[in-house]
């Protein structure tokens, strides 16, 4: 089979290694790639928001699959344009892709097949969105509607940072993506992503994985994309997995099906694990980024098979098995991420040789400059390690990540801390 992917960031890469393993791959595009794609994949330049121009490439070079790796294209209707051409794609419809587009439509949907989720408002005005505000009282969640790369999210723990919140959302701080507001219940527990192959009709559990969004060490500082992750997160126990099966998945398969527009491709649930039991903070329609790192070495089954599977609405024969081992992921940033990242400098990377056993470094903002690796992005590298636990596999991304030569760059120490913990005191 030929297969074209869709992105260019460390879930791509991580997508790219995994899909070109399979026994079944002939040729993989990727538009547009990064370096470290490129040594797996041919990268290709489309403007993908050219459905046109995808459709034709995807005609003259044979393509059997599309495999969208980011939100953007899918909201904006890439896999429809394709289905409409005849092309199998992995991905929903823009119809569907609105459970990340739009948390308003989630948040109606999880109303009417009532899915456990936080109590909310959702608004148009600053005016009326205070006084909701006050009504509820502190802490208390804003969230700009639309998207916003994971940071039109404000957790608020006084009224004032709420109600400058709501100012930024409409004072257009998210364009927009923030013309429209959701005032959500603070839910308190620990949150961890659930992840599920989906063909319209069947959703296929795969795993679990849990992110660091804060920018520093301990959790704090500004939302990011995802500072590190760890799979599988033993916190989601097998009872859990089945509660959040019931409770949540089949319910929303359920409602879009039942709203024609059943989902396909990879239905990715943010969860808060409430003493109440599993609530939906918030839905994806991709894999995670930096979730998908870690989820893919565990993989043992061929992704591509899955994938088409998804798209043929053919899941029901499928399974997914995975590794006992764990693993996680370290994120290398440039400096002056998540506000303004400089791009530009220099990056020495151990030859793979070199590095320890279970490692991949994968690439996100890199780029290539007069023959020099070069970071071109906020996130850059993706430091990825398996082992026997989290704790294992972090003490491995660690000492790979030392051996990089990149004094700008920066990244936390700490990821995974809660996981070790758990596993700390278990022995
Ligand atoms: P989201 O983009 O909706 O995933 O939100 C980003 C982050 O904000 C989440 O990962 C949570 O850490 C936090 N968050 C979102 N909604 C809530 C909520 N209702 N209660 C507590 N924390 C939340
Ligand atoms: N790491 C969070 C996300 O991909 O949305």
């Amino acid at each position: 089979m030929n297969l074209l992917l869709i992105g260019s960031g460390g879930r791509e890469h991580a997508l790219a290694v995994k899909l070109a393993d399979s026994p079944v791959l002939k040729t993989l595009f990727c538009a547009p790639g990064n370096p470290g794609i490129a040594e797996v994949a041919q990268c290709v330049t489309i403007d993908v928001a050219d459905h046109k121009a995808v459709i034709d490439f995807c005609r003259v070079n044979g393509v059997d699959l599309v495999v969208v790796g980011p939100e953007a294209p899918l909201v904006d209707g890439l896999a429809d344009s394709l289905t409409d051409a005849g092309i199998p794609v992995f991905g929903p419809s823009a119809k569907a892709a609105q459970l990340e587009g739009s948390k308003g439509f989630t948040k109606a949907l999880c109303d009417r097949m009532d899915i456990p989720t936080a109590g909310y408002g959702k608004f148009n005005n600053a005016p009326k969105a205070k006084a909701y505000i006050r009504s509820q009282g502190a802490p208390i969640v804003i969230k700009a509607d639309g998207l916003a790369a994971g940071k039109g999210v404000t957790v608020a723990m006084t009224l004032e940072e709420a109600f400058a919140a709501i100012d930024d959302c409409f004072e257009g701080a998210f364009g927009e993506a923030g013309a429209e507001v959701v005032v959500e219940e603070f839910l308190e527990g620990e949150e961890a992503s659930f992840f599920c192959l989906c063909d319209g009709t069947t959703a296929l559990p795969l795993t679990t994985a849990q992110d660091h969004k804060r920018v520093g060490e301990g959790d704090s500082g500004p939302n990011t994309g995802g500072m590190g992750a760890y799979s599988p997160a033993s916190i989601m126990t097998d009872a859990l997995i089945a509660e959040t099966m019931e409770s949540i998945i089949e319910p929303t398969m359920q409602g879009m099906a039942d709203q024609g527009m059943p989902f396909t491709g990879v239905l990715y649930a943010g969860l808060m694990l409430t003493a109440d039991g599993p609530k939906l903070i918030e839905y994806n329609v991709r894999f995670g980024d930096p979730e998908c790192q870690v989820i893919m070495p565990r993989l043992k089954d061929d992704l591509l098979l899955l994938m088409k599977a998804a798209a043929d609405g053919m899941l029901s024969s499928m399974s997914a098995r995975w590794r006992t081992q764990a693993a996680a992921t370290v994120v290398l940033c440039a400096p002056g991420y998540p506000a303004s990242a400089q791009k530009g400098s220099v990056i020495r990377l151990p030859k793979a040789i070199d590095l320890p056993e279970g490692v991949t470094i994968y690439h996100a903002g890199t780029a290539i400059n007069g023959g020099d690796l070069v970071a071109n992005g906020g996130r850059v590298l993706n430091v990825t390690a398996t082992g026997k636990t989290v704790t294992d596999a972090l003490k491995t991304a660690y000492r790979a990540v030392d051996m990089i030569d990149w004094p700008e760059g920066f990244c936390r120490r700490d990821i995974g801390w809660r996981e070790i913990e758990r596993e700390m005191a278990e022995g």
